[in-house]
């Protein structure tokens, strides 16, 4: 800082130097500004200084008027997403528990175009491994963006067709009624503040569960994604201009070799071909897994906090494991949530939780692999990563609770 920067003002009466000459005037002879200033003309009244402090405090405080409501908009992996002030949250998917944008990985990136395709308005295909956040993601995006929205299940026994369109018998004649998907994809949503008519976004979840027999409705949805849709005559009706279809699958529609996804279909070319971009869903990232599984489980995170990058590590393992075949099963978010979910629950439940609480833990989610190799192979990789070992440890009795890891 210069000199002048520093340096004060000062008394002309009695030659003190000070900051602010008002309050020390005031203070010391009793005067007022207009009487000093009858005395001294020109004396500067407050420091460069001060003026300076107040100048840099002041600075960034001028206020612009609110955006208008008509234009709010929204960063979501770097793209600014315009918000329907005027649809209701009760109108959106919701915000999934503890919601993060993925912002670190390959799944940044995954999401990243996800997004890009969502604001671009084209449909989308979004395949890979369980829990890596395909349903979740669209999920959020609509319950942020307030985009009208909804999600269809799909599974083997569902009837598609239903959702387009039904038949129905009164008074001896066949009426059809237009299903809740049809009516979604053409008369999209009207809001009830500003009577705007509003596109919906429409999630179709684990679409390549979709058996043979479901065929026909799948091409209705294929159609509909090319911006028209048959009605129960053939007749055709204009899909709402905007509408968006997101489709989620563990597979791409080639079926399933590894025998993991028993419920995935082969799906035409012809209808994917349709779908306008496809975007592969990698796992989530441990170092944005972990922030979310802090928040989902607060006890957890303040007694062991300090073993979740362990746990980060055998999550790395595991995953790397299923990914190349070794182990058969799935370690997703999923998974994670029940080891840790199981230990908060012990920590919450037990007087005395176990010793091996990360073990007992554990073994909720190792339970649920289909043999006894799987799961011993999942305890012995874990093992190596977990101080106090995951694997039984014989009696342990004599051990002071002083010696647990928590
Ligand atoms: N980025 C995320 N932040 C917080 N929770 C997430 C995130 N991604 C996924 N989840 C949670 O993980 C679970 C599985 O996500 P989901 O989208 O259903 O997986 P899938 O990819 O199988 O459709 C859900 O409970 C979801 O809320
Ligand atoms: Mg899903």
């Amino acid at each position: 800082m210069s000199d002048t920067a520093t340096a004060k003002v000062k008394c002309e009466i009695d030659g003190a130097e000070v900051h602010y000459l008002p309050a020390y005037l005031a203070e010391k002879h009793g005067m007022s500004v207009e009487e000093y200033r009858q005395a001294y003309p020109n004396a500067p009244l407050e420091s460069d200084a001060l003026r300076a402090k107040f100048a840099a405090a002041v600075k960034n405080t001028t206020r612009k008027a609110p955006p208008p409501r008509d234009q709010l908009f929204l960063n979501v992996a770097g793209y600014r997403m315009p918000v329907n002030w005027d649809v209701p949250p009760e109108a959106c998917l919701p915000l999934p528990p503890s919601y993060r944008t993925p912002s670190k990985g390959k799944l940044a990136q995954d999401v990243k175009r996800a997004a890009r395709y969502f604001l671009a308005g084209r449909s989308f295909w979004a395949w890979g491994p369980p829990g890596s956040g395909k349903d979740a993601f669209p999920s959020a995006l609509c319950s942020m963006t307030r985009t009208p929205s909804a999600i269809y299940p799909v599974n083997a026994d569902v009837d598609i067709m239903a959702w387009f369109f039904d038949k129905n018998f009164e008074n001896g004649e066949t009426k059809w009624i237009f299903g809740e998907l049809f009516n979604n994809l053409v008369h999209g949503y009207v809001s009830p503040v500003s009577g705007r008519r509003v596109p919906m976004t429409i999630v179709l979840s684990d679409f390549d569960r979709a058996g043979r027999s479901q065929a026909e409705a799948i091409r209705l949805v294929a159609d509909s994604i090319q911006g028209r849709v048959k009605g129960p005559l053939g007749e055709t009706y204009l899909v709402l201009p905007g509408t968006r279809l997101i489709i989620t699958a563990n597979t791409m529609g080639g079926g399933d070799a590894t025998g993991k996804y028993i419920s995935a279909n082969v799906l035409d070319t012809s209808i994917l071909d349709r779908i306008e971009r496809k975007v592969k869903f990698h796992s989530i990232d441990w170092r944005d897994e972990e922030p979310i599984i802090r928040e989902k489980y607060p006890l957890f995170a303040e007694k062991c906090g300090h073993l979740l990058p362990k746990i980060g590590d055998a999550t790395q393992v595991l995953r790397k494991a299923v990914e190349e075949q070794n182990l058969y099963g799935e370690f997703s978010h999923r998974g994670l949530e029940t080891w840790v979910g199981d230990c908060e629950d012990m920590l919450r439940l037990m007087v005395k939780p176990p010793k091996d609480l990360l073990k007992q833990g554990f073994l909720s989610f190792a339970d649920g692999l289909p043999d006894e190799e799987n799961k011993t192979l999942a305890l012995t990789l874990v093992d190596a990563y977990l101080k106090g070992g995951a694997l039984d440890q014989g009696d342990t009795s004599d051990v002071e609770d002083d010696d647990l890891d928590l």
